[in-house]
C-alpha cells in the first residue's frame, strides 16, 4: 500500500474536455454469460462508432487476461479484482473522452455497482451504460464456441459461470438485449439508438 502520495487534479473538467474534443466520453458495460455474445457485439459496436468518427475502444475479458490481468484466475476474489481493475481502466478511457466498451462476464452485482459508482464519483455527467446481454444458459451451452461448457460439465473447469459459479443478473440495466433472439446487427442498433437518445453520439 503506497503512503505519502498526493492526488493532482487536472485543470480541464470532463465536460470542458468533451466540448473541446467534440465528443462525449462514456463507458458501455456489457455483462452476461460466457458465449452470450458480448465480445461479438462489442466488436461490431466499436466498428460502428469508429465509422461515425468517434473514438471508441474495446476492453475484452479474454484479451485483458492475456496481459494486464494475466495474474488473475476465476475465484470470486480474482473476479472482483479483475472487475475492479477494469472499472478503473474503463474510467480512464471514458474520462479521456473515448467511448469505452467493456465485455466481461462481471457476474457479481456488487462489482458492477462499484464500476458504476466509480464513474459517478469522477463526474455524475459521465454516462455509465450497463448492457445486459441476456442469453439463456441453454443457448450458451448450445453455442459453446470454445467448448468450455462441455469441459465445465465434465468437471474439467472449476467455478465456471452458470455451471458451478453464480451469475447475478442485472435488475436495472440501462439496456436489456434478449440475446437468444437478437442478431448482432440489431443489438448494435439498439445500443446506438440509446446513445443518440442520451446525446452521447449524434447521427
Ligand atoms: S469475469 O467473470 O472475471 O468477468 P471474464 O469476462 O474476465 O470473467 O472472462 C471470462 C472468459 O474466460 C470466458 O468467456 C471464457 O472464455 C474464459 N473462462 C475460463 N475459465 C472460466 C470460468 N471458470 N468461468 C467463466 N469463464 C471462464
Amino acid at each position: 500500500m503506497a503512503t505519502n502520495i498526493t492526488f493532482h487534479p487536472g485543470t480541464v473538467s470532463y465536460g470542458e474536455r468533451n466540448e473541446l474534443l467534440k465528443q462525449c466520453g462514456a463507458t458501455i458495460w456489457l455483462t452476461g454469460l460466457s458465449a452470450s455474445g458480448k465480445s461479438t457485439i462489442a466488436t461490431a459496436l466499436e466498428q460502428h462508432l469508429l465509422h461515425l468518427h468517434k473514438s471508441a475502444y474495446r476492453l475484452d475479458g479474454d484479451n485483458i487476461r492475456f496481459g494486464l490481468n494475466k495474474d488473475l484466475g476465476f475465484s470470486p476474489k480474482d473476479r472482483e479484482e479483475n472487475i475492479r481493475r477494469i472499472s478503473e481502466v474503463s474510467l480512464l478511457f471514458a474520462a479521456s473522452t473515448t467511448i469505452s466498451i467493456t465485455s466481461f462476464i462481471s457476474p457479481y452485482k456488487a462489482d458492477r455497482d462499484f464500476a458504476r459508482e466509480l464513474h459517478a464519483k469522477h463526474d455524475p455527467a459521465l454516462p455509465f451504460i450497463e448492457v445486459f446481454v441476456d442469453a439463456s444458459i441453454e443457448e450458451c451451452e448450445r453455442r459453446d464456441p470454445k467448448g468450455l461448457y462441455k469441459k465445465a460439465k465434465a468437471g474439467e473447469i472449476k467455478e465456471f459461470t452458470g455451471i458451478s459459479a453464480p451469475y447475478e443478473a442485472p435488475e436495472k440495466a440501462e439496456i436489456h438485449i434478449d440475446a437468444d433472439k437478437t442478431s448482432v446487427e440489431k443489438s448494435v442498433e439498439i445500443i446506438a439508438k440509446y446513445l443518440v437518445e442520451k446525446g452521447v453520439i449524434q447521427t
